[in-house]
């Protein structure tokens, strides 16, 4: 691991970028997206970007809908989905969808129609993701493949898990679907999320981590001992990159940190 902070790390499709601070590791973040939105418009004409929930991402998500950054990206090619969603309706103050509307979708012009939220007042979380995996497939002109996005953002909770793929959870074995409802008994709860086979087809998945309780999860992850094995590992880009963006307190127990 790097010592010194903005360094990087990098093994084969995978880069630990570590930040002095959180408004750092938020700039990186949002070069990052700004560059791959450019990009995937300039070859394929439109980016499909999935956010993340939780409350590291919405300061990112702020600065992108707001000078200079907002004026770098063609709003109007865009498309929006969520990496995973809670069971609450849009408006609820848990909703990964409430959080980004207020954030940045609300902020800026992309097409109502280019926004993919996981429709949670459907019957149940089961047909929501159903759903959700049907718009996906529509979203990306059908077929059976599994779609690749060009950005798929994540966090990680401080036991390793990431998007809605908790420890000990079924959709962790998940490797047809794109899209499963997650029993999570340990919340007592059920969330829709995006399953490792979407998730590491993606041409770019950035995972953003911060703050100290992070730190032991982290260590697992990027420097597992025998038998760890966090879902956050299991984050492995197929023919694709993986970026970690990870503040000082978050890689307090990586190797080489000060
Ligand atoms: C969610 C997210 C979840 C989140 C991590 C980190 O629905 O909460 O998808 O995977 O990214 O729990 O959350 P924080 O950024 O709030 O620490």
């Amino acid at each position: 691991m790097n010592t010194d902070m903005g360094g990087k790390k990098e093994d084969a499709g995978r880069e630990v970028r570590r930040f002095a601070d959180v408004s750092s590791l938020q700039a990186s973040a949002a070069a990052e997206i700004v560059e791959a939105a450019g990009s995937a418009v300039r070859e394929r004409g439109i980016c499909r970007l999935a956010l993340s929930g939780g409350s590291t991402p919405r300061a990112l998500y702020r600065s992108l809908a707001t000078p200079p950054l907002v004026s770098s990206i063609d709003w109007e090619r865009l498309e929006l989905f969520w990496s995973d969603e809670r069971d609450v309706p849009p408006d609820d103050p848990r909703s990964n969808y409430r959080m980004a509307h207020e954030a940045i979708v609300s902020k800026v012009p992309v097409p109502v129609a280019h926004v993919h939220r996981v429709e949670t007042e459907s019957e149940s979380p089961v047909e929501a993701a159903a759903r959700y995996e049907a718009a996906i497939r529509r979203a990306f002109g059908g077929g059976t493949g599994i779609p690749r996005f060009d950005v798929i953002m994540l966090g990680m909770g401080a036991d390793g898990h990431t998007a809605s793929l908790f420890p000990g959870t079924p959709a962790l074995m998940e490797h047809d679907r794109l899209v499963v409802a997650n029993r999570v008994a340990s919340m007592g709860a059920t969330r829709i999320t995006m399953t490792f086979p979407l998730i590491n087809a993606a041409r770019l998945v950035m995972i953003l981590v911060t703050g100290k309780d992070k730190a032991p999860a982290l260590r697992r992850v990027l420097e597992p001992e025998p038998g760890d094995a966090l879902p956050a590992a299991a984050v492995r880009p197929v023919n694709g990159r993986l970026l970690w963006l990870v503040d000082g307190d978050a890689a307090s127990l990586l190797d080489g940190a000060v």
